[in-house]
């Protein structure tokens, strides 16, 4: 749908792109010669942006230097993984050591029990922990161990929804189009190619909804091993769970005899017990990723002990997980340094400078069809006119406007996602915030 406002951004788009082109010559070569050996120019589809990527050398707390030699304002530190910032002291010193001791062996150091135990101190839920490579591993294991624990075979995932990249939860992620279904219905629409197919693996299930979600659980619930929920949706927009929807998810799964699982892959850095601690609901499992590594790859599966139970040795249906760089000391250590550096007070400031910016933001897009949306230290601007609440509400947002305003923005010196997502980080600085705002302001008051 045609929208004055936004259009006279986008009427902008090849004026934005030269400029970040004559910002960003060291970053257009890189691209071409990446384009000649990695299939579309990238090996990692998420961090590509039109007219190139953007190319980084070095992170210092803050901010990112590109290629070319610009200082930006990062605002998005790894898809949320580095809460403290870049190359913090504490972290730099805990996984350097590791570094000069050998990295990584095949034999465990004890430092995943630290870490596993620091986990524990902070979610109720972590009586058990299982670490992995990738918050995609986190998932699948998860999915794995709730299969066996119920002996079901169907994963349900709300509509929306992303959970990393692999094949039971690659449905319906940023789905469009008549193949949807029934909004109180979502039907499984395969979100890249090479799926094997839905039928008696997935049930999509709409967020925000949960009288649709009992319906379609009251139906399928019997086949349903796990039921996957991000507290707060990112993909959909940094979309918040309505009062009572988890504690409803809960109740449902106690009925239906389903795992319940919170992927807390980003909303873990909401509170120091995670947004599950916030909402006061109790999941079974939980999985986690990125800032637990403390920038190092990593993810784990926490949870009640007793379904945990299905990856110890002699159980009936014993879940195998292995993995040549499962809980290296790297990881480990820089993980621990990073969750004992964000005590409670820490979380505190990090949570209330992301209440300012969001208020400043909301401000400084008053009266334009913006919408300011996320919690604690996450925020994102959609080009919607109307609240977004779930997936079908957040298609109304207009991505190629978002697209050209994270272009001017980064040709500004604000590094976000081509969708305005944005996270601050405990090293970003407030007066880097103030410029940010102005800058949106700018952008959005001509
Ligand atoms: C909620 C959620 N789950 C799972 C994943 C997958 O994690 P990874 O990229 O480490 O595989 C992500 C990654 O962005 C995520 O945001």
């Amino acid at each position: 749908m045609r929208d004055a406002f936004y259009d006279v951004l986008k009427a902008r788009r090849a004026e934005i792109e030269d400029r970040y082109r004559r910002l960003t010559p060291v970053s257009a070569r890189l691209a071409r010669e990446a384009a000649d050996i990695l299939p579309g120019g990238t090996t990692r589809d998420t961090v590509a942006r039109r007219p190139h990527a953007l190319f980084v050398a070095s992170g210092a707390g803050g901010r990112v230097t590109d290629v070319d030699g610009r200082s930006l304002v990062d605002l998005w530190f790894n898809a949320t993984a580095l809460p403290l910032g870049y190359a913090d002291p504490r972290v730099v010193a805990a996984a350097s050591a590791w570094l000069s001791k050998g990295t990584v062996f095949y034999a465990p150091t004890g430092l995943e029990t630290e870490l596993a135990r620091a986990i524990a101190g902070r979610l109720p839920s972590a009586e058990r922990v299982r670490f992995t490579n990738s918050g995609t591993e986190a998932v699948m294991l998860a999915a794995r161990i709730a299969r066996a624990h119920t002996g079901r075979a169907v994963v349900a995932k709300f509509e929306g929804s992303y959970h990393g990249s692999w094949d039971d939860v690659q449905w319906s992620v940023g789905a469009q189009g008549d193949g949807m279904g029934p909004a109180s219905a979502p039907q499984p629409v395969a979100a890249t190619g090479g799926l094997a197919g839905a039928a008696g693996r997935v049930l999509v299930l709409p967020y925000n909804d949960l009288d649709a979600t009992a319906r379609l659980l009251e139906r399928h619930g019997w086949d349903v091993a796990a039921l996957l929920v991000e507290p707060i949706a990112n993909r959909m927009g940094l979309v918040q769970p309505k009062p009572g929807f988890l504690q409803g998810l809960r109740d449902l799964c106690d009925r239906h005899g389903i795992v319940l699982v919170f992927d807390e892959i980003i909303s873990f850095r909401l509170g120091y017990r995670g947004a599950q601690g916030l909402a006061g609901v109790t999941p079974d499992l939980t999985t986690l990723g990125k800032l637990i590594g403390g920038g190092f790859p990593v993810g784990a599966v926490a949870g009640r002990a007793a379904i945990m139970a299905a990856t110890e040795p002699g159980h009936p249906a014993r879940v195998v997980h292995a993995g040549t760089f499962t809980a290296n000391p790297v990881t480990m250590a820089a993980g621990k340094a990073t969750l004992e550096a964000l005590t409670p007070e820490v979380l505190d400031r990090l949570n209330a400078e992301g209440d300012r910016v969001r208020a400043a933001l909301r401000q400084a897009c008053d009266g334009r069809p913006l919408q300011v949306t996320g919690a604690g230290s996450l925020f994102k601007i959609s080009a919607a006119r109307g609240a977004i609440v779930d997936h079908r509400s957040s298609l109304a947002a207009d991505a190629e406007w978002e697209d050209v305003a994270s272009l001017a923005l980064l040709c500004d010196g604000f590094f976000l996602t081509t969708r305005l997502h944005g996270c601050l980080s405990t090293a970003t600085g407030p007066a880097d915030v103030d410029r940010f705002v102005e800058a949106v302001h700018r952008l959005v008051n001509g």
